[in-house]
């Protein structure tokens, strides 16, 4: 641990893996703060469509992405952490499908990682911080003294997506949320600016049939806390 600078655990890992809840499990059991930089993308591609920034237009998505009024509000646990765009809850509308594929297009660019990379690292605050994405343990916070690498098959990861939507109401065919999973998992991984990939330091953990208990169990055994 770096001497002086509030720890981190940096949770990485693609879409669906269940890195989302366990962030939110481990920051609430250790008391910790939370960093959701998925947010950050998904916000700056929902904001540039407010403000009328094509997802192509790199300058204007920089410069939305260094403005971003954003708030994140602590809610009852269970409840995922309200977010606050300009005044406005965007909790869920950020998390539908097309926000996810948008964010993981303006995240693909360099200059919008940048205008980004600040804000992320602000986040980092005593007690400590759990921070959730996709270069938590490379890019933001390559000195954290634990990364965790949070993996599962694609095949789970659409089941596990298939449930939420269905709880929500929304039906969805199984085939098609496959291949937007495996679309956005090639997008993520073979762009050139921090593409998702275990930092060399990192636990992996692959959850693929295991219960949300189990993978919480393993991760504060890999942060040692268990
Ligand atoms: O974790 P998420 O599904 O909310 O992320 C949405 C998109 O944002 C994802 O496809 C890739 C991108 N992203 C990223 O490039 N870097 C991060 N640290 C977090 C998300």
């Amino acid at each position: 641990m770096v001497h002086g600078v509030a720890p981190v655990i940096t949770v990485d890992g693609p879409g669906g893996s269940g890195k989302g809840t366990i962030t939110q499990m481990l920051a609430r059991k250790l008391g910790w703060h939370l960093l959701d930089s998925g947010a950050l993308y998904r916000l700056t591609a929902l904001a540039a469509g407010r403000q009328g920034v094509s997802l192509a237009d790199e300058e204007g998505l920089v410069k939305v992405a260094a403005g971003l009024d954003v708030a994140f509000e602590p809610t009852p646990e269970g409840e995922p952490v309200k977010v606050i765009l300009a005044g406005r809850d965007v909790t869920a509308e950020i998390r539908t499908e097309s926000a996810g594929d948008n964010a993981s297009k303006v995240a693909v660019m360099q200059s919008v990682r940048d205008a980004l990379l600040q804000r992320q690292r602000d986040f980092r605050q005593a007690p400590g911080l759990v921070a959730d994405g996709r270069d938590m343990g490379t890019v933001v916070f390559p000195d954290a003294p634990v990364k965790i690498f949070l993996t599962a098959s694609a095949e789970e990861r659409a089941q596990r997506r298939y449930g939420q939507l269905k709880d929500a109401g929304v039906n969805v065919s199984i085939d098609a949320l496959l291949e937007e999973i495996r679309v956005r998992d090639e997008r993520d991984m073979n762009r050139s600016a921090a593409p998702l990939k275990p930092a060399d330091d990192a636990q992996v953990i692959d959850s693929t049939g295991l219960s949300i208990e189990e993978v919480l169990g393993r991760c504060m055994a890999a942060a040692g806390q268990a």
